[in-house]
């Protein structure tokens, strides 16, 4: 079994998420993985007091759970994407049940650039949702606005609006992670200020706490997504409801995704 740590009761685990997207194959993640925990190790913070996970592709998810299991790296492991199906004739999807069975504890879902890429509507995200909390994986909620919506509609409503559907049927009791990702901060080096992040994490809760009542939003973890580095990470921990880190091109980078993870260490955190 890989070691997966749950959130802690009362207050939230910090999460800081490392997800690839199309990067490292199987024998590089190897490396990268061991390299990861190496480093973090080394600076004696395997401590439990952040909860470190990361999302490699799909071909590499066997590796990498044979080696946090072999090694006793105590990284959670994810996938990028789940069918909504559980089994049966659809092409080159792959099953929550599968997931389940890889020790996967997380699946992104609806991230952006499968709503742009690939038309993942609202629906489609609510039922990838349904299919994760099936086969007990945790998912990591994607939402967030491009630069046009956030002009024509303001901050907070495409992102309220894509969690609204997304949680249709989530029961009070359900585990998941949601993650503020604003298009326009995905990529592009234009990185969100810590009072942008914390106003729409803030309204999400909101919107859990409407949805499925106060607990599971004192419980649920926000995180924030968009050009997080080891230099911004600290600002956006600060606000109250950022509770950790969707990380993208910084994950890549050993020393640079372990200086996120340690980002108690840079400013008074
Ligand atoms: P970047 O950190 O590369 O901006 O990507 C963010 C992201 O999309 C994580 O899911």
């Amino acid at each position: 079994m890989a070691v997966n740590l749950r959130p802690a009761q009362g207050p939230r685990l910090p999460l800081i998420a490392g997800n690839w997207k199309m990067n490292l194959d199987h024998l590089q993640a190897v490396a990268f993985v061991q390299k990861l925990h190496w480093t973090l190790k080394d600076a004696k913070h395997e401590d439990g007091s952040v909860e470190v996970a990361v999302f490699p592709p799909f071909t590499d998810l066997r590796t990498v759970q044979t080696l946090l299991d072999a090694d006793k790296i105590p990284f959670a492991l994810g996938a990028q994407d789940v069918s909504a199906q559980d089994s049966g004739a659809y092409t080159g999807e792959i099953s929550g049940a599968f997931l389940a069975k890889l020790d996967a504890r997380y699946v992104i879902i609806g991230h952006s650039e499968r709503r742009q890429y690939h038309a993942e509507t609202d629906e489609v995200v609510a039922g990838k949702v349904q299919a994760a909390l099936r086969h007990g994986l945790v998912p990591v909620i994607c939402v967030g606005e491009t630069l046009e919506q956030r002009e024509e509609s303001g901050p907070t409503a495409v992102s309220v609006e894509q969690l609204e559907a997304a949680l249709a049927g989530v029961p009070a009791d359900a585990d998941f992670v949601v993650a503020y990702e604003p298009v326009w901060a995905i990529g592009t080096g234009q990185v969100a200020s810590p009072e942008q992040a914390q106003e729409v994490c803030g309204k999400l809760r909101e919107v859990i706490a409407e949805k499925l009542g106060q607990d599971a939003a004192s419980r649920t973890r926000v995180l924030y997504g968009g050009s997080v580095k080891s230099g911004n990470i600290a600002s956006f921990m600060r606000e109250p409801d950022v509770d950790g880190a969707l990380v993208g091109g910084a994950s890549l980078v050993v020393d640079e995704f372990a200086a996120i993870v340690r980002y108690q260490k840079h400013v008074g955190v």
